[in-house]
């Protein structure tokens, strides 16, 4: 039997990231990356155990580059290398700009934009040392049309394609892929926080009248991290039901 190959998905513990995590168990050794709910990440790894993966859990803030530098270092030490980065962690303080705080901005940026950088410029290294890698990011429909209130969150989102198309040019030669997914609205804790009318008026822009769920984000994780998608790179596939169109 070939060795499995080895994931690290940052903020794996909860919403989108968890059910990425759970979906790519089945072919990949896992590390979860989380910053709080250790309880929810301890019982994922049991799960996940006992589907066969080997699970490794990593606390880590990834705005924090000792942090991040560290949790790369672990990996490499335990597994000798990463197949596959998934940059799922993310964050909201939304406010109308002249509301926003500069702190509040910056927050945003850190993890979203700063965070995905420490987490690919790591794996960067590892991946093209090894000559093969797939960095898929998950970025927002936020980041290609703006929303009103989250101008931080949109700059993120919408810097960490400039990044996936950057880099996907950079590794090109060194067969590493690098590509985003763009979820409109999915149905998690950090969406499950806005108001009925709130929900009620996004749903009214979605062609397909409903909202997502994690799993329909986890697919095409999958099929981005697949041998199917090897000649894809520098895209930004959108899983929205129809709001970019
Ligand atoms: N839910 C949606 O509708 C939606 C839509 C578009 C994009 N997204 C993006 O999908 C990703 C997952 O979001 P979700 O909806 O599952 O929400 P979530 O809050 O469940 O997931 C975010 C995860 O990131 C972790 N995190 C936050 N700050 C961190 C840090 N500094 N270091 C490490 N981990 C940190 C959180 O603890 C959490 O586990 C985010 O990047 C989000 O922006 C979500």
């Amino acid at each position: 039997m070939s060795e499995r190959k080895k994931a690290l998905i940052t903020g794996g513990n909860t919403g989108i990231g968890k059910v990425i995590a759970e979906t790519l168990a089945e072919e990949y050794d896992v590390a979860i990356n989380y910053i709080s709910q250790e309880e929810e990440a301890e019982d994922l790894k049991k799960e996940l155990e006992e589907q066969g993966a080997a699970v490794l859990l990593i606390k880590a803030d990834v705005s924090n580059f000792d942090d991040c530098t560290k949790m790369f270092d672990e990996i490499k030490s335990t597994w000798g290398g990463l197949d596959l980065l998934v940059n799922n962690a993310g964050i909201t303080k939304d406010n109308l700009i002249l509301r926003m705080s500069p702190e509040d901005f910056q927050g945003v940026i850190d993890v979203n934009l700063t965070g995905t950088f420490y987490c690919m410029k790591l794996a960067s290294r590892m991946m093209s040392k090894k000559r093969s890698g797939k960095i898929i990011s998950i970025t927002s429909i936020v980041g290609l049309h703006g929303n009103i209130g989250q101008t931080n969150y949109a700059a993120s989102k919408a810097g960490v394609i400039g990044m996936t198309k950057t880099l996907a040019k950079e590794l090109a030669g060194r067969n590493v892929t690098v590509n985003a997914i763009a979820p409109g609205f999915i149905r998690t804790a950090m969406t499950d926080q806005l108001k009925d009318e709130i929900k009620e008026g996004l749903l009214s822009t979605i062609p397909m009248k409903k909202f997502g769920e994690a799993k329909d984000v986890a697919k095409v994780c999958a099929f981005l991290a697949s041998e199917d998608a090897d000649y894809i790179t520098g895209q930004v596939l959108s899983v929205d039901g129809g709001m970019n169109i």
